[in-house]
C-alpha cells in the first residue's frame, strides 16, 4: 500500500514562518505589528504548498485584511482542494506584551467542510478531550457538565480543572463552577491553545468552558476532530449591531455547533508552533546563528499528532527564503 501524503508536514513550515517572524515582536507593546509579521510570513509559505486552498476563517473579509482574508486562494493550485483556517497568532496580546501562550495555527479541511462563521463574532463553548466526548452539552447546566465530565474521566469534581477566559461576561460562569468544587484556571488570551489541551495526553485541563471567539471555535473543532476530542457551541450576539444581524439574517442563535459542524471533514490537517512559551508549546527562541521552534501537527485519518522541535539556521535559510528571518524589519 501507498504511504498517503501528509500535507501536515508542509503546514508546520508555515506556522514556524509566521512564529520565526513575530517571535521579534515579542513584548513590543505593538499587536498590529506582531499580526502583520505573521500574517506575512504565514502567507507566503502557504502559497506554496501544493493545495488548491481558500481561506474560509482568516483575518477578515477582503476590504478590512489585505492578506489571508476570507475567500483568498491560497497554494499553487493542485490537488487537494481544501478549505483553510489560519491564526497567524492566536493571542496578539499575549505576545505583544511578552506573556505566554501566543502561537500561530493553521488547519484545513476538505473544501466546503469548515464553517463559515455569519458575522457574530463570539461563541459559547464547551470542549473536552475524548475520554468525555460524548457527555458534554453546551445546553446543559455547569454542574451538570463538570458532573458528567468527571464521571467519564473517572475522576472526583474536585480534580476536574476548567479552563475559562478571565473575562467579566464570566463572572457566573466562575462562581458556578466554583460551586462544584472543580479548580479553574483562568487565561488572560488563546482559547484555542486551551481547548486543544483538553485533547492532549496527560491534559493539563479538562474542560474549556465560556464565550471566546467564534473562528477559534472552528480552528479548535479541526484540532479535536484530529486527536478525538469535542467542542459544543452556540453563537454570542454580543451587541445590538449583531443582534440586528441574527434577526436580518434569521439566525438561530438556539442553534448547537456541534465538531462536525464546525468541521465536517474527514481528512483534516492542523498545525501549530509556540510563539511565546506556554503550557501547550514553548516558544521561538533566538540565537545569534537562527532560532529553535517547537510545534504539533496533526491529521484526522491517521490520529497522529507529532511534536517537532525544529533548529533554523539563517546562514542557509536566508538563501532560499525571501523573509528576513535573521532580523526583525524588513
Ligand atoms: P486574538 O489573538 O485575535 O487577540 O484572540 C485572542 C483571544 O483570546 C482568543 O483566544 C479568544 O477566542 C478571543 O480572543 C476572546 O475575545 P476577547 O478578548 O474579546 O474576549
Amino acid at each position: 500500500m501507498k504511504i498517503e501524503r501528509n500535507i501536515g508536514f508542509e503546514l508546520v513550515r508555515t506556522t514556524e514562518a509566521a512564529a520565526l517572524r513575530a517571535g521579534r515582536w515579542m513584548g513590543r507593546g505593538d499587536k498590529n505589528g506582531a499580526d502583520q509579521a505573521a500574517v506575512d510570513a504565514m502567507r507566503y509559505a502557504l502559497d506554496s504548498v501544493d493545495m488548491d486552498g481558500v481561506v474560509v476563517i482568516g483575518e477578515g473579509e477582503k476590504d478590512e485584511a489585505p492578506m489571508l482574508y476570507v475567500g483568498e486562494q491560497l497554494g499553487n493550485g493542485t490537488p487537494p482542494r481544501v478549505d483553510i483556517a489560519v491564526d497567524p497568532v492566536e493571542g496578539t496580546t499575549l505576545l505583544a506584551e511578552g506573556m505566554p501562550g501566543a502561537i500561530a495555527v493553521v488547519a484545513i479541511a476538505e473544501r466546503g467542510s469548515l464553517f463559515a462563521t455569519p458575522g457574530i463574532m463570539y461563541m459559547e463553548k464547551i470542549a473536552v478531550g475524548e475520554q468525555a466526548a460524548e457527555v458534554i452539552d453546551v445546553t446543559a447546566s455547569v454542574e451538570s457538565n463538570i458532573r458528567n465530565v468527571a464521571r467519564a474521566l473517572k475522576k472526583d469534581v474536585e480534580d476536574i480543572t476548567v479552563v475559562v477566559l478571565d473575562r467579566p461576561r464570566h463572572k457566573d460562569l466562575i462562581q458556578q463552577i466554583r460551586d462544584t468544587g472543580a479548580r479553574i484556571k483562568m487565561i488572560l488570551h488563546g482559547d484555542v491553545a486551551a481547548g486543544v489541551m483538553t485533547g492532549v495526553d496527560h491534559a493539563p485541563a479538562d474542560i474549556l468552558m465560556g464565550i471566546g471567539g467564534a473562528p477559534e471555535a472552528v480552528v479548535t473543532a479541526c484540532a479535536l476532530k484530529c486527536i478525538g476530542g469535542a467542542i459544543q457551541c452556540r453563537l454570542w450576539p454580543r451587541n445590538d449591531l449583531e443582534r440586528q444581524l441574527v434577526h436580518e439574517q434569521r439566525i438561530d442563535i438556539g442553534r448547537v455547533y456541534t465538531t462536525a459542524d464546525l468541521c465536517r471533514g474527514e481528512d483534516v490537517h492542523f498545525a501549530a508552533t509556540g510563539i511565546t512559551t506556554g503550557e501547550f508549546l514553548r516558544g521561538v527562541q533566538y540565537f545569534g546563528w537562527g532560532a529553535t521552534t517547537h510545534s504539533i501537527v496533526m491529521r484526522s485519518r491517521s490520529g497522529t499528532s507529532r511534536f517537532i522541535e525544529a533548529s533554523h539556521r539563517w546562514d542557509k535559510l536566508m538563501r532560499i527564503s525571501n523573509l528576513p528571518f535573521d532580523r526583525r524589519d524588513g
